[in-house]
């Protein structure tokens, strides 16, 4: 069930001078044969950045919990067990377990968190755990080994610009040097993250990246229960089962969707790009698609589909995308899949993996 996309190592391009695409393999020569540590290994966005660099000829060191899917999910969907020799299933608040893997590592890359948006409001403490004071644990591993560490990329969210303005103001984009409003727990901890990384390793000749990631997408995304997040799975999945689509708030905000595999490329050019260096990187589109359209694109798929309008709930982003001014300049790098071909593949995917349907969501359907 693992996507063969995760290795298409032909997928990456980066915008030459004379405007052809370029492939991204030679600019990563320098993660041939590296040691590159990956918190969250075992999650969605972590585990295709593992796929990706050994693909790339290097050394992924995954670390990470089993705890954010039902376990069957990890060897099957993901494609990664406990068992492969680069995989190691841990807490980054372990300090021991985190100084001996970044002490191994010519990069990290920072991925791991609390990643469900309404998981930490209900559950702060939790959150602070693994948001905070394992980013401690890995920043204070980073900069005990920043002889070692050539970098690390700490993964950000587009949250930390707060809620957006939607399709009452469809040209809004978010600048990484825009004012930044956290409104939720999550969105307060990865701004504290990124404040962090500069503050432990800015001081020191220890190098690091910030990628602010928009909304994250694409084959083998797995919903998680009683999130509201990640909605192309959602309504594919629902779609499947014949469960009807809620619109909250009719669809109308926007969202800018990145494929995941656009993002593991971003995250590797972060890392290796000299232009990098100290930098805060939108990782976007550049382009607002409404939940509306979204629900649109999946319907194309199931006809017969329903979709049902919802009361917004309090605090439901607008949203906005993201201004790529930035990330196109210092990576020279744009994404390939589009969020009509990106739909399409998640479609594709789950039709040849009805399996990766979790149970609970299978319980609903019974039930309905
Ligand atoms: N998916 C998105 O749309 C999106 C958008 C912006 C930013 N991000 C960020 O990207 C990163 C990856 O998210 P994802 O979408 O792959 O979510 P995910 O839940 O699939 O992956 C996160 C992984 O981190 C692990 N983890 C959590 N706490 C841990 C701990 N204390 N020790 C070790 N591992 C721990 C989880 O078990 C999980 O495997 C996260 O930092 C997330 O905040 C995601």
């Amino acid at each position: 069930m693992v996507s063969s996309a995760a290795d298409a190592a032909h997928r990456g391009a980066v915008l030459s001078k004379g405007g052809v695409d370029v492939d991204t393999q030679d600019r990563f020569a320098d993660l041939s044969g590296a040691t590159v540590a990956v918190t969250g290994g075992f999650g969605l966005i972590g585990s295709r950045i593992v796929h990706r660099l050994r693909a790339l000829g290097a050394k992924p060191l995954a670390v990470g919990r089993l705890d954010a899917y039902g376990s069957s999910v990890y060897s099957s969907v993901f494609g990664l067990s406990p068992q492969d020799g680069d995989v190691i299933a841990g807490d980054i608040t372990d300090a021991a377990l985190m100084d001996d893997v970044v002490s191994r590592s010519d990069y990290v890359i920072h991925a791991a968190a609390l990643a469900d948006v309404a998981e930490c409001t209900r559950n702060p403490a939790a959150a602070l755990r693994a948001n905070v004071d394992g980013t401690q644990t890995v920043l204070d591993s980073a900069a005990r080994h920043s002889g070692t560490v050539r970098r690390l990329v700490f993964v950000s969210s587009a949250s930390v610009y707060g809620v957006g303005t939607g399709t009452a103001d469809v040209g809004a984009r978010f600048a990484e040097d825009d004012g930044l409003a956290p409104e939720s727990v999550y969105a307060n901890t990865k701004l504290w993250g990124e404040h962090q990384t500069g503050l432990v390793l800015g001081g020191s000749d220890s190098s690091y990246a910030i990628v602010r990631y928009f909304s994250v997408y694409g084959e083998p995304q797995v919903v998680k229960e009683n999130s509201h997040s990640w909605v192309v799975a959602w309504f594919a999945m629902r779609a499947a089962l014949g469960l009807p689509l809620h619109l909250n708030g009719g669809g109308v905000q926007v969202r800018d969707f990145v494929h995941v595999d656009d993002i593991a490329e971003a995250t590797l050019l972060a890392a290796v790009t000299g232009g990098a260096e100290r930098a805060t990187l939108n990782v976007g589109t550049g382009r607002a698609t409404s939940i509306r359209q979204v629900a649109e694109l999946v319907g194309r798929h199931f006809p017969g589909a329903r979709i049902v309008e919802t009361p917004r709930p309090q605090g439901d982003p607008l949203g906005a995308c993201a201004d790529i001014t930035r990330m196109r300049r210092v990576l020279d790098w744009v994404p390939q899949v589009g969020i009509e071909d990106g739909v399409d593949r998640y479609v594709a995917w789950l039709e040849r993996s009805p399996e990766a349907i979790p149970q609970w969501l299978r319980a609903q359907a019974g039930a309905a």
